[in-house]
């Protein structure tokens, strides 16, 4: 708790974390929350100390969804390293950490799922279907097991960013969403776990997404305000890289994510693309 001495306390079952949020709710704090799926690194970091600054408890989860996966994806390798994560969480002073099981998060039986039809479509949802529903399942859940006031997600999944705010307006959860800006390692390389599958020569290759978002920036700092020339610029830079094979390129409005045809209010230029199979994502805002 701010400015307590407390040691942070390990939860790993759904009751016994609602009763501690119930507890403090009824004390008057206020619960500030950071899902994850672990393998914790800077980006996380900064929404944890996003959370401290504005909240008197602070919960982070670490749960590696296997709802969000599909078939084929990297469920069962995705990097885990729980004595790293708990020291790290720990230094930032973090009261609580739920670790749940997954027989805890969906015991035999479990039907219910969140499905947010419009935001989900495009970029991200048609390369990875039903992706969004195991999210918005999870974080719905999560929500209900936590108790947040505000919970803060990084801007680096955009889509999903936006999939959540749009949950908590239509299911009316009285949770303030918050996002963090995307965190890049010093050579520009967007901080994500999923980093760790890169090798070394993938690794220089990934920064190909960087330096292309990058051109596409500066081309419309410049002037070029027209999405369709934005987004060749960027896929023609990506795919001069050889070994990258590019899945999207494209630039929605930054609040709705509706497709624009020329950027005039903030933007966002998203990508996605395979290194080596290593799939990695990456965006930057227009016009903030
Ligand atoms: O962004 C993530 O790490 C996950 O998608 C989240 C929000 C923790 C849900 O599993």
């Amino acid at each position: 708790m701010k400015g307590s001495e407390n040691k942070m306390e390990i939860i790993r079952k759904v009751k016994e974390m609602q009763e501690i949020s119930d507890r403090l709710r009824h004390e008057g704090k206020k619960i500030g929350f950071v899902p994850t799926m672990g393998y914790l690194h800077e980006g996380h970091l900064s929404l944890v100390r996003k959370a401290r600054v504005l909240s008197d408890a602070v919960v982070v989860s670490i749960f590696v969804n296997p709802t969000q996966f599909g078939p084929g994806e990297d469920f069962e390798r995705y990097p885990r390293d729980e004595e790293g994560d708990k020291a790290k969480l720990e230094a930032e002073d973090v009261d609580f950490l739920f670790i749940p099981e997954a027989g805890e998060m969906y015991p035999s039986g479990y039907q219910t799922h969140v499905e947010v039809t419009e935001v989900s479509k495009g970029l991200c949802g048609d390369f990875r279907p039903g992706h969004f529903r195991g999210v918005a399942t999870v974080v719905a859940k999560l929500f209900n097991i936590v108790k947040p006031r505000v919970a803060v997600f990084g801007e680096k999944d955009y889509q999903q960013l936006l999939v959540i705010k749009r949950i908590v307006r239509d299911l009316n959860f009285d949770i303030e969403i918050l996002s963090g800006t995307l965190i890049r390692e010093e050579d520009g390389l967007a901080m994500s776990s999923r980093n760790a599958y890169l090798s070394p020569e993938g690794r220089q290759k990934a920064l190909s997404l960087y330096r292309s978002l990058l051109k596409g920036k500066e081309l419309y700092e410049t002037g070029e305000k027209d999405a369709s020339v934005l987004v060749k610029a960027v896929q023609k830079s990506v795919e001069s890289t050889a070994g990258i094979v590019l899945q999207y390129v494209e630039i929605r409005d930054a609040e709705t994510l509706d497709r624009i045809e020329r950027v005039g209010k903030p933007s966002v230029i998203a990508v996605a693309a395979l290194i080596d199979s290593v799939r990695l994502i990456d965006n930057m805002i227009l016009g903030r």
